[in-house]
Order: C-alpha cells, then structure tokens, then sequence
C-alpha cells in the first residue's frame, strides 16, 4: 500500500486522481490528504467526494504530518516545478501532470533535482495510452513504413474546447507557456514517442486572430457581462451538474480572485490562437506541425512519409462531425490499406480510456511496458522542449537548437 498526497486541488486532480484513488484504487493506494494554495478548494474536496481528506494551504506542513511515498503535482503549470523540487528533497516520488513544467530554467531545475535525489519523475502523457496512437506506435516500431522522412501534423481544437482555454489561466503566458507548452507538449511527446528520437532544432511562428481584444462587444466574464443574451460565446459556469463548477470555482473566488469564466476576448490574453512549428529530429526525419484553437470542428490529423509508403491517420471528436478514424496505409504502388479500427480495444474513461490505462500502471504498477508507454522526465523535456524552443524562435525571429537549453542533461542532443 503506497501513501499519496496531491497538491492542486482543481478539476484535474480531484477527478482524475483523488477521486479514483478512493473509489478504484483503495487496495493499493491511500491519498493521505491534499494542499491547494486556495484553501475553500482544497477543503472542497471533502465536501464533494464525501470522505473526509485533510487539506492543506501549507506543502511543507502537509509533507511533514502525512511523510507520504507519492506526491501527485496537479496544480497550474507553472508552479509544477515548484512542487517537484521540494518533493524530491523530502525524500519522495512524484507523479506530474504534464507540462512537466513551462519553461527551460524550471525544467532544468526538475532535472538536477531528480539527478541529485535520486528519486524518481513520473510524467503523465495519458495521450500515449489512446488506442490509436499506440497503435500508430506499432505500426512504425514494427518497420512498417521503413525509415520516416518526414511527418505532418494537425491538431484542431474547435471554438468549445478551443475556447475554454482562452477562459481560463491558461490564456496567460506565465501561467501556461502558452498552447504550444501546455497543450503541444502532448504532441510533441507523441511524435518523439512514435519516432523514438530526439527534436534538435526548432522553427516556429504564431498570431492571435480569433481571441483576446479582437471585438468591441466585451466584459470582464461572462457573468456579468452586458452581452450576455447576445455573444455566442455566453458560457455559463454555474449551470453545470451536480455545482462541481460553483463549489470548485465560484464559491472560491473570493479566496484567490481566480475567475474561471474570464471573457475570450479580454486585452489581458497574451498567448497564440494559431502557431506552426517546424522541426529537424536527430534521425533525420523533419516535421510541419499546427495548432489551431477556434476551428469549426475538432480533431487531428497526423500524416508519417516513410521509405516503404505513408500513413494517414485522422480522428474528429466533435460530435457534429460523422466521420470515423481513418488508418490508412498507402504502399509504394500506390494500394490503400485501410486498417479497421473497431476491434481495437477501447475502455470508459476520459481522453478515449487512456487516463485509466494510466491510472492502472501508475497504481497498480505495470510488469510489462512493450510499446514503452510510462514517461520519465526525459520525454518530459523533450516535448517542452520543443515548444520552449518554438516560444523562443517566436520572439527572436530564429532557428532554436534545443541545446542551447537542454545540451547539459542530454549530450545526444549536441550534433
Ligand atoms: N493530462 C491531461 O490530459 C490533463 C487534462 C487536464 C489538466 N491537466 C493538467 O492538470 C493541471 C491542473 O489543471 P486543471 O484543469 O485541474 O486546472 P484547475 O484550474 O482546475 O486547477 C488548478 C489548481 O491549482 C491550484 N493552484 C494554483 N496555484 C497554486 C500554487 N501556487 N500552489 C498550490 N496550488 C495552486 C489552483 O488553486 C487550482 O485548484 C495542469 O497542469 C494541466 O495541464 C492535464
């Protein structure tokens, strides 16, 4: 039986860890209590999961009273590497949501923390445990496609999913890193996944169009707004089942001034809504990579240029959009190979039932990993990494090598 405590008592880490933790795990697992720097939100979680958790304002003090094995890191971004760090020298494990952190002095420090310590950084990439994506891994493991030249990809986030990151912190650049960190580090940790190699250099380039002060018709939040009865953004916050929203948020705005529905089009949003990336890997093969966050549906697509053909791979989640996952495998005389994805085997649970394939191996622990699916700190730095580098090439107008920032923990990386 391990002892877990989380820090970051939002939507993430009640729902995706507290909570399960009490209801699937509680064989091999006991959460111990949880810290927010909110306290309303930390004492939330008693109130709404209906077992008394002791909660905490004060990390230090936590650690100290409960000495557990784990720590769990849920909060904002950019305070991840706050946690690890002091995890680490009390003499635990973590387990981090991604980012592992959002830019490259943090995920330096992460790196000699866990070097010096010697204990261990768990990074959470539930993405690797969608069925479709490790079934994409397999097929390129198992030399399918040959060598990869080159790959595209797509990411869409239609203006629903898009938009709820334009609402909340994440909107900020000191919070989040901005999409191309908090959310493209999913991405890029796939694509470095699949191709079992390590981005070198970075090309990148991104605007804001569609969010921030690009309308007249604006408030504060949606709330209070004056257009409310006629924005098609309206979104109301405490409307949603059960008031998980109103005691999480609400109820605990007075605490930290935390306003979870900011309006889209606020002059204080200062992250892109389009970016696109270019990047060499050390192998060889080149990738062209988009983020797009106000499309009119969501989904991706991913395209892999190999010596022996070319894979096409697309999903769209939104439920507008009738269109099945296409697998298609185009082979050097030109033959299409659709593969039929019904029989993969997919379980209940969010993000496509990978967060609880995760949630199995992080608990339960795992005796066998073929395709490789736990992440460490490196394929942690590695992804960011990437979008550290794109933040970068962004502002100073260059080609960024992920050396520069990362040359001293990765050798491999200096070509
Ligand atoms: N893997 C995934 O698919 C996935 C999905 C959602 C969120 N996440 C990650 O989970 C984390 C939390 O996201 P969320 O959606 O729950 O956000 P949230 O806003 O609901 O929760 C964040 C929590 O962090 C707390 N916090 C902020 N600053 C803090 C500090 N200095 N010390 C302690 N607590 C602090 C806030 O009070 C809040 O309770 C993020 O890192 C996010 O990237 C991952």
């Amino acid at each position: 039986m391990k002892k877990y405590v989380l820090v970051g008592t939002g939507h993430r880490g009640i729902l995706s860890y507290v909570r399960p933790i009490l209801e699937e795990y509680q064989d091999c697992a006991e959460i111990a209590a949880v810290c927010d720097i909110n306290g309303k939100r930390a004492r939330f979680v008693s109130e709404y999961l209906g077992h008394e958790i002791p909660a905490y304002t004060d990390f230090d003090q936590m650690l100290r009273d409960h000495r557990p094995d784990v720590v769990i890191v849920t909060t904002k971004d950019c305070f991840h590497e706050h946690y690890i760090v002091k995890a680490l020298e009390f003499g635990c494990d973590v387990i981090t949501e991604k980012p592992m952190t959002t830019d490259e002095k943090m995920c330096a420090s992460i790196l000699e923390a866990e070097k010096r310590t010697g204990h261990k950084v768990t990074v959470t990439f539930n993405y690797r445990f969608m069925p479709i994506f490790a079934q994409i891994k397999q097929f390129v493991s198992e030399g399918r496609l040959g060598d990869v030249f080159s790959v595209h990809f797509e990411w869409i986030l239609d203006t629903s999913h898009g938009a709820a990151y334009f609402r909340r912190w994440h909107s900020i650049r000191a919070n989040s890193g901005s999409l191309i960190v908090h959310k493209s580090t999913h991405h890029f940790d796939l694509i470095n996944w699949i191709l079992d190699d390590i981005p070198v250099q970075v090309n990148a380039f991104g605007s804001r169009r569609f969010y921030g002060p690009t309308r007249k018709e604006r408030g504060e939040n949606c709330r209070t707004c004056a257009y409310k009865d006629s924005c098609e953004f309206y979104y109301d916050l405490a409307a949603d089942e059960g008031g998980f929203y109103k005691g999480l948020y609400i109820d605990c705005e007075d605490e930290d001034g935390y306003i979870r529905d900011r309006c889209l089009f606020s002059d204080v949003i200062d992250i892109e809504d389009n970016m696109s990336v270019n990047v060499r890997y050390k192998k060889g093969a080149t990738m062209s990579y988009s983020l797009t966050a106000h499309s009119p549906y969501e989904g991706w697509k991913m395209v892999f240029n190999g010596s022996k053909g070319r894979l096409e791979v697309s999903a769209f989640e939104n439920v507008k959009v009738d269109r099945p996952e296409i697998f298609r495998f185009y082979d050097r005389e030109g033959r299409a190979v659709d593969y039929d994805l019904r029989n993969v085997r997919r379980r209940k649970g969010g993000h496509g039932g990978s967060d609880t394939t995760l949630r199995d191996n992080l608990f339960r622990g795992y005796t066998a990993d073929p395709l490789g699916q736990m992440a460490d700190t490196r394929a942690g730095a590695m992804s960011i990494g990437v979008g550290i580098a794109a933040n970068r090439s962004m502002k100073e107008g260059r080609s960024v090598y992920l050396k520069e920032f990362l040359g001293d923990f990765y050798p491999e990386l200096n070509d």
